[in-house]
């Protein structure tokens, strides 16, 4: 029994009695090995969770045209959060996932920052990318004109609302100013893109000006992908736009142990609505159903999930987990064992903490 007094807090001694409702989506191909593994970890943390379980995802499509049906996300708004391994199988046309169920999802729940750190501290690299995560190119400008003819044209502008590039910059600010560096970085195309450019340059330097602790930075995005792969050490915290988020984000995870490693939050931070977590990985149908699969991205987006709905003991526990001599020995293996994996990271996180 606790002695606190009502509305007291005292860090680890009032039992927590929040029980977090998660929806899963499993979803295709690796997607199912290593959202298993990202529960059995959270099962580890005894952070209380009640799972809701959605068969979702390009099987789901193939077998009867299911992408994200509106009753599905209206039950969504309901939750907590979103749990996702990785949607996408052969044979389904592109873009029908992609837009219709992953981005379907980022605009209707306003998921406007898609968040996602590096870290490989034997070389030193920490930093996270905050990419902007309902507009530019993303956000379905355009179409066709004279489609199927030899004077076709095809449009797919980039949109830049000063309210949307704004919110994300400022959430960037707000993550640099409470890390140890308090460096921001805007990384974008400002020499060639001359009216989204300006409106992201504008906005960062009015943004940044209310935060006179923070150094900040401008990179070109294509100088920036030189940095990401000879010097990622300079960066702490970088802002960007969607698509450039998009292929910036592989780099990083290419440059900081492997995208198997690369953990992503598409995050509401007004909390008018549950977040979402996953890896950064795709399906990958060549090694599906192998148990090959490093779940550890899906681990440690567990851990980001658990941190953002206030779990912050139990994220730390598996992030220090997954530093742990005995998990580097299960991902030394000469194949990697989906399940070996995630045992030694569950058997490593100890709570209580
Ligand atoms: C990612 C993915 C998605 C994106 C696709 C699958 C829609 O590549 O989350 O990075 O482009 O955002
Ligand atoms: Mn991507």
């Amino acid at each position: 029994m606790s002695n606190v007094q009502d509305g007291e807090r005292v860090q680890g001694t009032e039992p927590k009695n929040t029980r977090h409702k998660i929806g899963i989506v499993a979803g295709d191909g690796i997607g199912n090995d290593v959202v298993a593994e990202g529960l059995k970890v959270i099962a580890a943390t005894g952070v209380e969770t009640e799972l809701v379980h959605y068969d979702l995802g390009g099987e789901r499509y193939l077998r009867d045209e299911t992408i994200l049906p509106d009753s599905v996300l209206e039950e969504w708004r309901a939750l907590d959060a979103l749990y996702f391994g990785a949607v996408g199988a052969p044979g389904v046309p592109p873009g029908v996932i992609e837009r219709g169920l992953l981005l379907k999802m980022r605009f209707e729940l306003d998921l406007y920052v898609n968040l996602r750190p590096f870290r490989l501290p034997e070389q030193n690299i920490d930093m996270f990318v905050v990419r902007e995560n309902t507009e530019g190119t993303y956000a379905g400008e355009g179409g066709f004109l004279r489609k199927g003819t030899p004077y076709e044209v095809a449009t797919q502008g980039s949109v830049n609302t000063r309210k949307g590039v704004e919110r994300c910059i400022r959430f960037a600010c707000e993550l640099a100013q409470s890390r140890p560096a308090r460096h921001l970085t805007l990384v974008h195309k400002t020499n060639v893109l001359t009216f989204a450019g300006d409106l992201w340059e504008r906005s960062f330097n009015e943004v940044v000006s209310e935060y006179s602790e923070l150094e900040t930075a401008y990179n070109h995005v294509d100088a920036a992908c030189i940095y990401f792969v000879e010097n990622p050490q300079r960066y702490d915290v970088i802002v960007t736009d969607n698509l450039f988020g998009d292929i910036l984000t592989d780099l990083g995870g290419a440059v900081s142990g492997g995208i198997g490693k690369a953990a992503s939050a598409n995050l509401n931070p007004d909390r008018t609505g549950p977040s979402m977590f996953e890896p950064v990985h795709g399906s990958a149908p060549d090694i599906a159903g192998q148990g090959i699969a490093d779940p550890t991205a899906a681990i440690l987006s567990a851990a980001m999930m658990l941190d953002f709905l206030g779990e912050s003991e139990a994220a730390a526990a598996i992030q220090l987990a997954c530093d742990s001599p005995e998990v580097a020995n299960a991902l030394n293996a000469t194949t990697i064992e989906t399940t070996a994996v995630g045992d030694a990271i569950a058997e490593a996180v100890k709570p209580p903490f």
